[in-house]
């Protein structure tokens, strides 16, 4: 029986139970005032001068590719090493996902990488902040900005990091955030897109609202075709609760982390790299394993210990939907899903039970 789980919900019922309470009372389901204030507040967080609230990271970085007019013929350039959502959107829409290999010490895109894959089809980048790490984010969206290219940050995991002392959400064109149970703030399932760009989000303000814009006599003026993609109120609370303390679970997260190395770096695990001007979220707690370690078996070993552990994070282009349409081989990445494990992370883990399971399970297999 699993006795460590991997990520525990930084909220509890009785956090949301009055507002709950009134959000019934009232009936107001959707649209109602804890979704403009969860909206206004990430605004205020983040640095970002609008945010539109989505369902997932997925439809948010859907969108951005519909408002960029992102089609068949156009390529965008993805990082490699992400959960596949980030190159979905762009097959869905029928555009050529380009998968860019990564660094194998941060896990992200790297300039020079970005550059060699850029051409006239190219259309945007997606840059994914992995495991909510936003290094180099500031070097790739300048030589984005320098070619004129459109830059979404895939800030999935990442809410709550920072760069430069800017918080992901200010920094690339596009911002996607994700409210996955799996991240820093989970309302279930639910998303965000933040910009600086007004046009955009007038574009946002319509076509996230089925196309209406305005009144027409007593109802609504559709001026165009729409999405319904809304975050419903009960979620909003949620949402709010969490971003009202992500200081501290930052914090809290970055304690673990720090104990974690001091526990595992003697065994040879390396940590993801953060570069020195990031503040990192830690939303996955992730190490590369020792040489000749295989990962699966620790995994494994791990499991029969109670230990929950998981993978780092997917190669894309190994995923057997891509690998036989595309045939890439990103050996970082490839590399990256191979030998890197997430542990348990979250405040009052117990990290030294987690570390003696993980030197018990080494010295077996
Ligand atoms: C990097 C990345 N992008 C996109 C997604 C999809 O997010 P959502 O579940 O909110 O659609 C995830 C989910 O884990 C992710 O890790």
């Amino acid at each position: 029986m699993t006795s460590v789980r991997l990520m525990k919900p930084y909220i509890s019922f009785d956090e949301v139970e009055a507002d709950f309470r009134e959000v019934f009372a009232s009936g107001m389901f959707t649209r109602g005032d804890h979704v403009e204030a969860f909206r206004k507040e990430l605004a205020v967080f983040t640095g970002a001068k609008h945010v539109h609230m989505a369902t997932s990271a997925t439809t948010a970085l859907w969108v951005c590719l519909k408002m960029l007019q992102i089609g068949p013929g156009d390529e965008v350039i993805v990082s490699d090493f992400s959960f596949p959502a980030t190159a979905n959107v762009v097959e869905d829409v029928g555009a050529t996902p380009i998968f860019a290999d990564v660094s194998r010490e941060t896990f992200n895109m790297l300039p020079e990488t970005l550059e060699a894959l850029l051409t006239p089809k190219t259309k945007a980048v997606i840059f994914v902040d992995a495991l909510g790490n936003p290094s180099g984010l500031h070097a790739i969206s300048a030589l984005c900005r320098s070619k004129g290219i459109p830059l979404i940050e895939d800030a999935a995991c990442a809410i709550g990091s920072s760069e430069a002392g800017r918080h992901c959400g200010s920094i690339a064109d596009l911002t996607c955030l994700s409210f996955h149970p799996r991240k820093l703030i989970s309302t279930g399932e639910g998303g965000a897109i933040t910009t600086d760009n007004d046009d955009w989000a007038k574009w946002l303000d319509t076509k996230l609202a089925h196309g209406a814009h305005g009144m027409k006599g007593v109802a609504l003026d559709f001026v165009d075709f729409g999405y319904n993609f809304r975050l419903p109120e009960l979620q909003a609370v949620m949402g709010r609760k969490q971003l009202a303390k992500i200081e501290a679970i930052v914090n809290e997260r970055n304690e673990v982390r720090d104990a974690y190395r001091t526990l595992l770096e003697p065994m040879g695990f390396v940590v993801q790299k953060v570069s020195a001007d990031v503040r990192h979220n830690v939303q996955s707690m992730v190490f590369t394993v020792p040489m000749g370690c295989n990962r699966n078996d620790l995994i494994a070993a791990l499991k029969v210990r109670g230990v929950e552990s998981t993978i780092g994070t997917y190669a894309m282009s190994a995923t057997t939907y891509y690998a036989s349409k595309y045939k890439v081989k990103n050996p970082n990445s490839h590399w990256l899903e191979a030998n890197t494990i997430t542990l348990p992370c979250y405040a009052g883990v117990d990290t030294k039970l987690v570390s003696d399971s993980v030197r018990d399970a080494l010295a077996i297999l």
